[in-house]
C-alpha cells in the first residue's frame, strides 16, 4: 500500500482517532490545532501537531476537516468550521502541490459544495478540480470507542463530483473494511449521517416515551422492549420502512397509533412523539394524495390531448 500525506485540520476526538488510525495504517499524518492545550497534550503522545496548517514544500495531501459543528440550539454553528476551513484556503494559495479538502466534520446537507468550497476558492485564489480536490467522507465513530470504531469501521460514505477522488479515498479506506458507498453529490453523504443521527436520536426518543408509559403502569420496560427489537418489522428488516413518499395505511398502524394515544391519555401520559407520528402521516398522507390528483388530471388531460389529436387526425381523414 503506497503511504499518503494527510493533515488532520482540528485535533479533537474525531481528528485523533482518524490521524492515529491512518499514523497505524502506515501514513505521513500530522495534526492541526489551536487549541494550546489540546496540542500540548498531543505532542505528549508523539504525535507531529502544529498550530496552523502549512503547505509550502509539501507533496500531494489528504486534509481532513474534523472540525466542530456544534449547534447553537436551533441551528449548526458552522464559525469555528468556517475558520478552520479559510486557514487550508490560505495554505492551498501558496502550495506548489494539488491537495484534496476532505469535510469529515458532521455538517448540514450541501455545506461542502457550498460554505467550503466557496471559502477555499475565495481563500485559495483557485478552483475546486484544477486548483484543489474536495469530497465529503463523514465520520459514524462513537466517542466511547472512537479508535476502535475508527480502525473498524461497519459503513465508510465517501463522495465527491471527480471519480477520481473517490477512487483515491477507496484506495486509503478500503483497508479499514466494513462496507463502503460512493456518491456523486457531497450533499448526499452528508445527508447520511445527519439522517444516521437524527434516526437513532429518534429510536431513544420513541422508547423513553414508552418509558414513561411503563412507569405509570408499573410494569418493566426493558423484556417489552427487548421483545419489540426482535418482534417488529421495522427492527429486524432493513428495508421495512425506508421508503420516502410512502404513508402507512392498512387497518393496524393507523388505528393502534390513535388508539394508544387515547390510552396514553386516560393515564395521564402525554406521548408528544406518538402525536408527532400520527401528525406526520395524516401530513404525507395528504401530500401523497394531491400528487396522485395531480398525475391523475395530468394524464387525464394527456389522454383528452390525445384523444383530441386523435379526433382532429380522423377528421383530416374523414369520419371514422
Ligand atoms: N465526537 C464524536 O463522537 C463524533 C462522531 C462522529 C462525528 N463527529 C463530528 O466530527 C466533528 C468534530 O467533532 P469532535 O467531537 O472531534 O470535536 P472536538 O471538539 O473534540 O474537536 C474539535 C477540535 O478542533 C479544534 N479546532 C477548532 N477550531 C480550529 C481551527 N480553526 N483550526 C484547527 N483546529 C481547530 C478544537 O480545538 C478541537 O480540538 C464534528 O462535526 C462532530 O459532529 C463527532
Amino acid at each position: 500500500m503506497q503511504s499518503s500525506r494527510i493533515f488532520i485540520m482540528g485535533s479533537g476526538v474525531v481528528g485523533t482517532a482518524t490521524g492515529e488510525g491512518f499514523l497505524a495504517a502506515g501514513h505521513d499524518v500530522t495534526f492541526i490545532d489551536i487549541a494550546p492545550e489540546r496540542v500540548r497534550e498531543l505532542r505528549k503522545r508523539g504525535l507531529d501537531v502544529r498550530t496552523e496548517i502549512d503547505l509550502t514544500g509539501e507533496p500531494d495531501s489528504l486534509i481532513f476537516l474534523t472540525l466542530p459543528t456544534p449547534n447553537d440550539g436551533h441551528r449548526y454553528d458552522l464559525s469555528a468550521f468556517t475558520a478552520g476551513t479559510a486557514a487550508v484556503g490560505r495554505a492551498i494559495a501558496a502550495a506548489p502541490a494539488h491537495h484534496t479538502v476532505v469535510v469529515r466534520s458532521t455538517v448540514p446537507p450541501g455545506t461542502t459544495e457550498s460554505l467550503v468550497r466557496t471559502v477555499l476558492e475565495e481563500q485559495s485564489g483557485r478552483t475546486v478540480g484544477e486548483g484543489f480536490g474536495l469530497a465529503s467522507n463523514p465520520e459514524f465513530l462513537r466517542a466511547v470507542s472512537a479508535a476502535e470504531d475508527f480502525a473498524h469501521p461497519w459503513m465508510t460514505v465517501i463522495a465527491s463530483r471527480d471519480p477520481q477522488t473517490v477512487e483515491r479515498l477507496r484506495t486509503l479506506l478500503s483497508p479499514f473494511g466494513g462496507e463502503l458507498r460512493t456518491f456523486a453529490d457531497p450533499a448526499e453523504a452528508e445527508f447520511v449521517k445527519c439522517a444516521h443521527n437524527i434516526y437513532n436520536a429518534t429510536k431513544i426518543s420513541f422508547w423513553n416515551e414508552m418509558w414513561l408509559v411503563a412507569q405509570k403502569l408499573g410494569v418493566d420496560l426493558d423484556p417489552i422492549a427487548a421483545t419489540v427489537a426482535r418482534s417488529a418489522e421495522g427492527s429486524i428488516n432493513p428495508q421495512y420502512g425506508i421508503r420516502g413518499g410512502a404513508p402507512y395505511g392498512g387497518v393496524c398502524l393507523p388505528k393502534d397509533t390513535c388508539g394508544f394515544l387515547g390510552f396514553a391519555d386516560t393515564i395521564g401520559v402525554d406521548m408528544p412523539l406518538l402525536s408527532a407520528v400520527v401528525e406526520t402521516n395524516d401530513r404525507l398522507a395528504a401530500i401523497v394524495s394531491d400528487e396522485v390528483d395531480t398525475a391523475t388530471h395530468a394524464a387525464d388531460a394527456d389522454q383528452l390531448r390525445a384523444r383530441a389529436m386523435a379526433g382532429t387526425h380522423r377528421q383530416q381523414h374523414g369520419p371514422a
